[in-house]
């Protein structure tokens, strides 16, 4: 029905063109990682003859099916976003995969290049702000283009004589070619140098986990496209004195040389802490998976006191499926925390609810992860399939996943856990407010569906008062 709306504007004389319709789009959602030195610079979308000459490939990445990312291929953003809402949600729009589609197929005209959307400033050295302190690797890391996986842990030296307490902690990746994750813990000093020295090169290998058992809560992770939300106020982790940070850093198999030297950006909370985040990590390592067979691992966590969840992340490697996480209250009511229909080993994250998730005690947060060890999976090690047993090695398999909260208090759920809010009425995400957010916001009325960025009102529900609202805000 939307579609018959935008056609109607169409020949009202709206053609759709480059610069007005598609460039906003594409640069807003695609060029962050589609442009050079970043994780897919192979395929560079930062002008009018970029995004032409890929424009078939683009509308069926955008549209298309593929068992690997889930339907559709790009922007790539695992969870099902009709399940929960969380921070950082990458994705188009029905109207705006539209728009691209209904562009390719009237011949993709440019229009007046002076119209075309101007583009974003991509943050350098930190997408959040100016840290206290940035460590880094000790020297620069060479990794080899010989289309292997590299994981190798590094050990960063603190030097911090007393604790500090810790607003955020975000990776910057030194080389983001090579670099596809990265997740950070703490360690008392000197507690991993054994591992280090007896390993040539700078660092030691790993997989899955440090080597070591002695290391804090995670501090921080990287994966493509992860934005870093600072806790909210009066919250913080903390690191104690006298630590090292062990840094496991994941180079993806590449088939040409790099260098790499990833940083750490730390920022103190300087403000008094009030809460401390906590975790809770489900990690049984009874796992057992017979070949040819489809394998469900389920995890529960009993909530004796009300708690809210900051974040949380699932992590299984080649056999992993889809998982589901929820809570069920005493009441017998399901909080839906995060789906993932088609797990991929290459898209990982911590993942942040749009606001803090209370949970009530007496409540039974569930994890569920299907395991695929048939020849269905085309990501199983095993050609044909066999015993696959907990382990940390890629071929091994693990069912691990970190939950961050902190004890409840009352207004909690209305705390917003992003960066920023998105500008009131921007309901097609373009930074703009103009009739293209109507049209957007009429697709959701017809679609019958619920989006943040379409309850212009803010009364919970999507209608005609958000269009009168929105109307409003147009004209104003
Ligand atoms: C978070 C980073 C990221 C964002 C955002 C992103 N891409 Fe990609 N894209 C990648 C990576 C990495 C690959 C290659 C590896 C893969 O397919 O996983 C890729 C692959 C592709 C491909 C090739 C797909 C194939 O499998 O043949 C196309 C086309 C593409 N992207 C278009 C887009 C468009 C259009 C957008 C915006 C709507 C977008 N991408 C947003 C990272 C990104």
């Amino acid at each position: 029905m939307q579609y018959l709306l935008i056609s109607l504007l169409l020949s009202f004389g709206f053609a759709v063109n480059f610069s007005e319709d598609i460039s906003p789009i594409v640069y807003q959602n695609c060029t962050t990682c589609h442009r050079s030195g970043e994780i897919a610079s192979f395929l560079p979308l930062t002008n009018f003859s970029e995004v032409y000459n890929n424009r078939n490939w683009i509308a069926y990445a955008i549209a298309g099916d593929d068992s690997r990312h889930g339907n559709p291929i790009m922007p790539p953003w695992p969870p099902d976003n009709t399940y929960s809402a969380l921070i950082g949600e990458r994705s188009l729009s029905e109207v705006e995969i539209h728009t691209i589609l209904d562009w390719v197929d009237e011949g993709a005209p440019q229009g007046n290049p002076n119209l075309e959307f101007p583009m974003p400033d991509f943050p350098e050295g930190s997408a959040i702000g100016e840290p206290d302190v940035v460590l880094s690797l000790e020297e620069p890391y060479f990794i080899e283009g010989n289309n292997q996986d590299d994981y190798r842990c590094f050990i960063i030296e603190t030097n911090f004589s007393e604790d500090k307490d810790i607003a955020a902690i975000e990776i910057y990746p030194g080389n983001r070619v090579a670099v596809h994750h990265a997740i950070l813990v703490a360690t008392p000093a000197g507690s991993a140098d054994a591992l280090d020295e007896l390993d040539s090169g700078p660092g030691y290998e790993c997989f899955g986990g440090f080597g070591t058992p002695n290391i804090s809560d995670i501090l921080g992770g990287y994966a493509p496209g992860m934005i870093v939300s600072p806790f909210p106020s009066g919250l913080a982790q903390n690191i104690p004195a006298n630590s090292d940070l062990i840094i496991q850093l994941h180079y993806a198999p590449l088939n040409t040389d790099e260098i790499d030297q990833t940083t750490v950006n730390i920022f103190f909370r300087d403000e008094p802490v009030e809460r401390y985040v906590q975790e809770e990590i489900m990690y049984p390592w009874q796992l057992v998976f017979p070949p040819n067979e489809l394998t469900t691992i389920s995890e529960s966590w009993n909530i004796s006191n009300d708690i809210s969840l900051i974040q949380f992340f699932p992590h299984s490697h080649m056999l992993g499926k889809s998982w589901e996480i929820y809570a069920e209250t005493p009441d017998n009511s399901i909080i839906p925390i995060i789906r993932i229909n088609e797990w991929d080993f290459d898209w990982q994250s911590f993942y942040s609810p749009e606001y803090m998730l209370h949970i009530p005690s007496g409540s039974t947060i569930t994890a569920n992860c299907v395991y695929d060890n048939t020849s269905d999976n085309p990501n199983n090690p095993n050609d044909p399939p066999e015993w696959v047993f907990f382990g940390e090695g890629t071929n091994d398999e693990m069912f691990f996943v970190p939950y961050r909260y902190v004890n409840y208090q009352v207004g909690d759920e209305y705390i917003y856990l992003g960066t920023e809010e998105s500008l009131t009425g921007d309901v097609n995400g373009d930074g703009d407010l103009n009739v293209l957010d109507v049209v957007s916001l009429v697709g959701f009325i017809l679609n019958g569906e619920f989006d943040s960025s379409a309850d212009v009102n803010e009364d919970g529900l999507i209608n005609v008062l958000d269009v009168v609202s929105l109307v409003n805000i147009i004209l104003s």
